[in-house]
């Protein structure tokens, strides 16, 4: 029997818990560890476009697992790092915290490589170790922010363009990024302008494209309008009925879409480590309509 909420036909033995009405869904049934049939796999693609967020409990991925079930969906990235930091799998990127040096976070609500063009399709993490206490990852559905948005907004904010730029967000965020680093994303991913809203190129729906973070100025506006206006909008990333809450346990297994969400690692752990290991799956295609 299809489930009820996506239509999709399920693959024997699989069960599906759905979070929110329109974001996360929790996939039991299935074991990462093991090579995925090409049925299981196209059925994932499936509920991840229309979900958002795939997560799976207890999957104790070795990191060459991790890797292969991350190439299902798309090529992986291997994103710039210091220096000296070289490592085994290149793909695979580990974040560790242990909660008292808020210098460097993910506490914010961001795309990952919103300059990147193609996109960023998704990221996969696996949680390593988790906090005793905290550390959840708040995601925000910005398709579902879109159409909350009043009917004179959309049609106010349709055709504009935003500036993203790497350079301007980090600092924000890392005391600790370095000049050198700075330098090879911005030779990486020069900064890119895009429609405010973008249209997702699989699942053709519009998506509020804008963040605090790395969206810079808006093009053609003056500069108290464009940072209003930036504010404004990517605010809703905030809005309770637009988020999904991943409460982590070791060997949590979550999927998202960069495209059509941004999240924020809650940093409120203090005196408690926290190790997540993420890859980063790329889009094979630019986003439609942008010229660049
Ligand atoms: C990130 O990939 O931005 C961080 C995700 C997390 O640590 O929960």
């Amino acid at each position: 029997m299809p489930d009820a909420l996506t239509g999709l036909d399920l693959p024997q033995g699989v069960t599906l818990t759905h979070l929110q009405p329109t974001i996360g869904t929790e996939v039991a049934g299935l074991d990462l560890c093991t090579e995925l049939d090409t049925e299981t796999v196209a059925f994932l693609r499936s509920l991840w476009l229309r979900r958002k967020v795939l997560l799976f409990r207890d999957q104790p991925l070795s990191e060459e697992q991790h890797v292969r079930f991350g190439r299902y969906f798309g090529p992986l990235d291997a994103l710039p790092r210091p220096s000296g930091s070289e490592q085994e799998w290149p793909e695979l990127l580990v974040i560790k915290r242990d909660g008292s040096d808020n210098s460097e976070s993910e506490a914010f609500f961001h795309q990952d490589v919103p300059y990147a063009n193609p996109p960023v399709a998704g990221a996969i993490a696996l949680m390593k170790k988790c906090p005793g206490i905290g550390g959840d990852t708040i995601i925000a559905d910005m398709t579902a922010a879109y159409h909350r948005l009043s009917p004179w907004l959309k049609v106010a904010i349709e055709g504009m363009q935003g500036i993203h730029r790497f350079d301007l967000g980090i600092v924000l965020h890392n005391a600790n990024v370095t000049e050198e680093l700075i330098a090879k994303f911005m030779q990486k991913y020069p900064p890119k302008t895009y429609p405010l809203v973008q249209t997702h190129r699989e699942t053709g729906e519009k998506v509020l494209y804008v963040s605090q973070s790395y969206t810079h100025a808006i093009k053609g506006l003056p500069r108290d309008e464009s940072y209003a206006l930036i504010k404004l909008l990517s605010d809703r990333a905030r809005v309770p009925e637009n988020q999904c809450r991943v409460s982590w346990q070791e060997n949590t297994v979550v999927m998202w879409d960069n495209r059509s969400t941004q999240h924020y690692a809650a940093f409120d752990y203090p005196g408690h480590f926290r190790h997540l290991q993420r890859v980063t799956v790329l889009d094979t295609e630019p986003w439609p309509g942008t010229s660049l």
